[in-house]
């Protein structure tokens, strides 16, 4: 018998499908052409969690983690699983916009796959349209595994600017892709991609890099060594430890003696866990981290390996005492547990949408199964999970046995900032050649835009008139700029010179129908917060931020971000995405005259959209969560409501940054985000000493 729901969606559409006998919500949806958040399709992640409003159903076969009892008891249920026995009213978690939007594809070639190791393959593929995809330096992207209807997550190793591009790819016996990879997969073969995906991405930044790779989580580690070595940052300070738990686990160990000449300032170490290892250093990544790796707490941890090893590291950095400034991370969990024990893994993904087996799970859940540090990007297969050496918890991000662990990968920009870390300030870009920014004073309210205006440089942060108590800008307060702070030249510098982007195809940027992602937030002692993300296709973004200087550190946080939405998004808006960016900067605008709030309160929620919008572009939902997870806006709420003065630069440089985008300038864009962010870290922390001002009077 057939029973009609009705998908009821948060911006207040409503569609009916029918669903057949014994048919999921979730693919009746699909057959109707609309996108429901989907992941896994197997009661497994959380993804497609809704509110069932009224109607009779089985809620089918899932884990406590994707629907507890309770929430199962309050009507909450999955779409992937519920098989209706009466007509339903189903609430879904996501607009219709987006329901109906399908992922961007990216349809490939493979030139070539080559056994590296033992355990691992290199497979590299051409695209179509190599100029369709963009994507930042430690991104993944589904891939279809021929032949059947799996779908697995991998990093590039390849850089952003590659023509072909590569992934290093776990072997897994048994496994979907690896036994595709092992005995059918040559050259001329059609994979389907989907992506980017993910937030875990090297920022820009000039800072020391610690990078710490457990077994094929070498693949986006290389992809970040790549673009840092294009870009001419050789003269940065960059470590890499890499960690296998098998010498014939072991690759490119060429490649990364190849980097270090490239990048003048990086060393490397491996590491092998097995005590057998014919390699001079045995035992965990940690046993390699050396306070000098960390540079005085100044340096950025990007880690990417299974669930143990980030929380070993955590760990580590905890009980050494060892401060860092930023740990981005990307976690790899094994295959979920479902049921009687089956492993969701190889579950069969039947969706279009672009998905990745889930297997998503707590670093406690995770803590006492095996977890071959080579699990990231691994085939899930076969579904065998042993118990770990009890070390694994702890000491280290390895183990050996079988693998079962699946790439349902943790990419985080965690930024993780410890409580006595002061995040400096990041100086503003060197401008961008060719860029006039436009005349001081001109924007003087009332505003009325920005476009084509030109003229010298404004200094940033002068001085309000009359606004003596305070330093507004780059400067503290209780410094003396001066009557007006000049602008700095980059530390933070725009692209290297002679380094060339890579042209994009002017298109409209595709949305995905990556289901939502959930979040939690986790307070850590001293202070800290922990926000984790955890993504379709399993990604879970985790971040935590300090404290104090929280203001600061949150705008730079998101400029970090923003800068990476601009490289996904710079010529791939359409006419009506600019007009809708324009629209929301203006709407933002009109609660700032001059250099004064109008009403602090709307403009910070209209802000926020404005600022939301580049990430909801990027179609890409991880980065979108990442930048929700940050507090900027909470912060803004909690500083400016009283505030009145406002940087007289963040009115134009709203629409500069707009008409960078209409332009397809990419570098004045990137100046500009950065230019903003020091305006906006300007304003608060006048408001700041507004705030203390009265406080203290
Ligand atoms: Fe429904 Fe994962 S639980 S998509």
């Amino acid at each position: 018998m057939s029973y009609q729901v009705a998908l009821g969606f948060e911006d207040g559409v409503t569609r009916f499908i029918t669903c057949g006998p014994s048919e999921t919500v979730a693919d009746a949806s699909y057959k109707a052409r609309i996108n429901i958040p989907l992941d896994c399709r197997d009661g497994a992640c959380g993804t497609c969690k809704s509110l069932c409003e009224s109607g009779d159903y089985d809620g089918g076969d899932y884990i406590d983690d994707a629907l507890t009892d309770a929430e199962a008891e309050a009507g909450y249920c999955l779409p992937c699983q519920m098989v209706p026995r009466s007509d339903l009213v189903v609430q879904i978690p996501t607009t219709s916009d987006v329901a109906k939007t399908t992922a961007a594809a990216h349809p490939a070639t493979v030139t070539s796959v080559e056994r590296l190791a033992e355990g691992a393959f290199a497979l590299t593929v051409e695209l179509d349209d190599r100029g369709a995809l963009a994507f930042l330096p430690g991104q993944y992207v589904n891939v279809s595994v021929p032949g059947t209807d799996q779908v697995r997550s991998y990093s590039f190793s390849t850089g952003p600017d590659a023509d072909h591009l590569s992934f290093l790819i776990k072997y897994a016996a048994g496994g979907a892709m690896s036994e595709y990879l092992a005995q059918r997969c040559a050259p001329g073969d059609r994979l389907d991609l989907t992506g980017p995906m993910g937030s875990f991405f090297l920022r820009e930044s000039p800072r020391p890099l610690l990078l710490l790779a457990g077994g094929t989580g070498l693949a986006p580690v290389l992809s970040i060594l790549e673009s840092l070595a294009v870009a001419g940052s050789g003269d940065r300070p960059v470590h890499l430890v890499y960690g296998t738990s098998r010498d014939t686990d072991v690759v490119y160990t060429d490649l990364l003696d190849q980097y270090t000449t490239r990048l003048p300032g990086m060393t490397w170490d491996l590491v092998v866990s097995d005590p057998a290892t014919a390699f001079p250093n045995t035992g965990y990544v940690t046993g390699l981290i050396r306070p000098e790796h960390l540079h005085g707490g100044t340096a950025d941890i990007y880690l990417c390996g299974p669930p143990p090893m980030v929380e070993s590291v955590r760990t580590f950095l905890d009980t050494e005492g060892l401060e860092v400034t930023h740990f981005y991370y990307e976690k790899f969990t094994p295959a979920t547990v479902v049921g009687d024990g089956a492993a969701a893994a190889g579950a069969d993904v039947a969706s279009t949408t672009p998905v990745e087996t889930p297997a998503v799970a707590t670093p406690a859940e995770v803590a006492p199964v095996a977890v071959d540090n080579a699990a990231a990007h691994a085939d899930p297969e076969p579904a065998e999970i042993t118990t770990a050496p009890d070390e694994l918890a702890t000491a280290g991000p390895v183990a050996t046995g079988p693998v079962t662990a699946e790439r349902v990968s943790e990419a985080a920009p965690a930024v993780a900032t410890r409580e006595a870390v002061v995040i400096p300030a990041a100086p503003i870009a060197a401008r961008p050649v060719g860029f006039r920014p436009r005349i001081p004073g001109l924007f003087r309210a009332p505003v009325t835009g920005s476009r084509g205006s030109t003229g010298p440089q404004p200094a940033i942060a002068a001085r309000p008139v009359g606004f003596e108590s305070r330093v507004p800008g780059v400067f503290g307060p209780g410094s003396s700029p001066g009557p007006a702070a000049e602008e700095k030249t980059s530390v933070i510098a725009a692209r290297p010179a002679g380094y060339v982007p890579r042209p994009v195809t002017p298109q409209p940027v595709l949305s995905t129908s990556v289901p939502r992602t959930t979040s939690t937030a986790l307070s850590l002692s001293g202070g800290e917060r922990s926000e984790t993300i955890t993504s379709s296709t399993g990604v879970v973004s985790g971040e935590v931020h300090p404290g104090i200087t929280h203001s600061d550190a949150q705008f730079d946080a998101r400029m970090a971000l923003e800068l990476g939405a601009v490289e996904l998004t710079m010529g791939r808006l359409d006419a009506a995405r600019l007009a809708e960016f324009r629209m929301l900067a203006e709407s933002a605008n009109q609660y700032i005259r001059g250099d004064r709030f109008l009403d602090p309160a709307r403009f910070t929620a209209a802000n926020a959209q404005f600022h939301e919008y580049l990430f909801r572009c990027t179609g890409n939902e991880a980065l979108l969560q990442a930048y929700r997870i940050l507090e900027v806006t909470r912060v803004m709420n909690s500083v400016l409501p009283d505030a009145r003065w406002v940087s007289e630069d963040i009115v134009p440089e709203h629409l500069e940054i707009v008409t960078a985008f209409e332009n397809g300038d990419r570098d004045a864009a990137r100046y500009l985000i950065r230019r903003h962010t020091e305006h906006a870290k300007a304003t608060m922390r006048a408001a700041l000493a507004d705030k203390s001002v009265g406080a203290a009077s």
